[in-house]
């Protein structure tokens, strides 16, 4: 018996996993719509795979419930999945967590060995310094009488259903025998590998990954802005040419080291700040880091710039964007680069922007209300009335665009 706090994109993902793997699961929502999306057996966002899972299990081994009392009470194992998005000063925002934390612990009536298994991704070394010092606060030892643990979620966006179920790694961060025996008894039939790790350990693998990936982002759009300036250079090109090289024998790596507006989306940006603060604050400037986020926070600037110049500087000129979620086959729009793009070139006078994206209108409407921009339903529509087209998202949809019109395009993701 599994609780499952928080179900958006890893804790759905995670409650319907475990339920596929045989578990009984409850998953907990604070977000009353969100809940009763999913009790109606929708998704509240698009994620192919997931939706299939969810008919298949609800009402049978994943109960969604708002009241966490009956669930709690019953479970051996919470999992803990709510954000962690942006504090301040870029560091990780663990109040979310705490709150669930809190919540779960009010809750316990009997003296049951509970493990509490943080999912949602933290700074290293916040289990050890922060959450047991927490729970030992409220009067219970940790290891003795109730078990924390962390178990980092790696699952992109847009495949969440089968890199949950055909993992390529589970990391267990335990201290302790008693939590370790019971997450690897939950997970016992994966065929992937288990690695079983300090729960600082745990922590620190979830940003090693993330900050890599970003680097590799803010690398090949560093280089992008080089070879602009050379002019003359075929920038998709070049960085196919460098993917032909063997040693990357064809891996899926390749798309991170692709120019185009920046990386957006939930995870990369926050997680990079998160561990930049983490390391400031721990006393060491990490400098890679720092070089990688400014970068990154540049890049808006630069595209918003390049698409100045192909408008001819013409304010008037009616732009029509392709794309507005952070990244194909997603309707996630947090942190969207086309937000900030947007937000740029009205600042330049731009006014007559128009956009269309295929799954993400309605989404980005919704979030970004405050952004002036005019809705279109199809590509052919934005194409008949743009004066100037510019891709910020690498849908397939857009890869016949050049066939399709003879209107000057700024191609930032260099993707035709
Ligand atoms: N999205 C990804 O691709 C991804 C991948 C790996 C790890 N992560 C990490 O996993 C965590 C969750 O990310 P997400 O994208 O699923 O976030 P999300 O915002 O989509 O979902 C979090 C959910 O938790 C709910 N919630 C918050 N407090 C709650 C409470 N006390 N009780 C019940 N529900 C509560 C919210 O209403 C929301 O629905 C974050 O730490 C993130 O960094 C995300």
């Amino acid at each position: 018996m599994v609780t499952v706090f928080g179900l958006g994109f890893v804790g759905l993902t995670t409650a319907l996993g475990f339920a596929e793997m045989g578990h009984t699961v409850y998953g907990v929502e604070a977000d009353s719509h969100r809940l009763s999306t999913i009790a109606s057996g929708k998704l509240p966002f698009l994620e192919p795979g997931l939706d299939k899972a969810l008919l298949r299990h609800l009402g049978h081994n994943f109960k969604p419930v708002g009241d966490p009392e009956a669930a709690v009470d019953d479970s051996e194992i919470i999992y803990y999945c709510v954000g962690t998005p942006y504090g301040d000063k870029g560091e990780a925002n663990l109040e979310y967590l705490f709150a669930a934390i809190e919540q779960t612990i009010r809750l316990f009536r009997d003296d049951k060995f509970r493990v509490l298994v943080v999912k949602s991704t933290i700074p290293p070394s916040t289990t050890r310094r922060k959450i047991i010092p927490f729970v030992e606060g409220k009067g219970f030892h940790a290891g003795r009488t109730i078990g924390v643990a962390n178990n980092p979620e790696f699952l992109r966006e847009g495949h969440c259903w089968d890199d949950f179920i055909n993992a390529d790694r589970v990391v267990l961060g335990v201290d302790d025998p008693k939590s370790e025996e019971r997450l690897k008894a939950l997970y016992k039939n994966v065929k992937c590998p288990v690695f079983c790790v300090s729960t600082t350990t745990g922590e620190f693998v979830k940003y090693l990954s993330n900050t890599l990936l970003a680097t590799l982002v803010s690398y090949s759009n560093e280089m992008s802005v080089i070879a602009d300036k050379a002019g003359d250079i075929d920038v998709g090109k070049s960085f196919r040419i460098l993917h032909s090289d063997r040693r990357w024998n064809s891996c899926d790596m390749t798309s991170y080291v692709y120019p185009g507006c920046g990386y957006g989306g939930y995870c990369l940006p926050k997680d990079t700040k998160a561990l930049y603060a983490f390391a400031k604050s721990a006393g060491f400037e990490a400098g890679i880091l720092g070089k990688v986020i400014e970068t990154n926070d540049c890049m808006p600037g630069i595209i918003a710039d390049k698409i100045d110049r192909a408008a001819g500087y013409d304010k008037g000129k009616v732009i029509g964007v392709l794309g507005l979620s952070f990244k194909p086959n997603s309707d996630d729009v947090r942190d969207s680069v086309s937000a900030k793009i947007i937000a740029l070139l009205n600042q330049k006078g731009y006014c007559n922007i128009i956009a269309y994206d295929p799954v993400a209108n309605d989404e980005f409407a919704r979030r970004y209300d405050k952004i002036p921009l005019l809705y279109r339903h199809s590509c052919h529509e934005l194409l008949a009335e743009a004066d100037i087209l510019v891709i910020l998202t690498a849908w397939d949809e857009f890869r016949g665009l050049k066939e399709l019109t003879d209107k000057p395009i700024v191609d930032c993701r260099y993707m035709l």
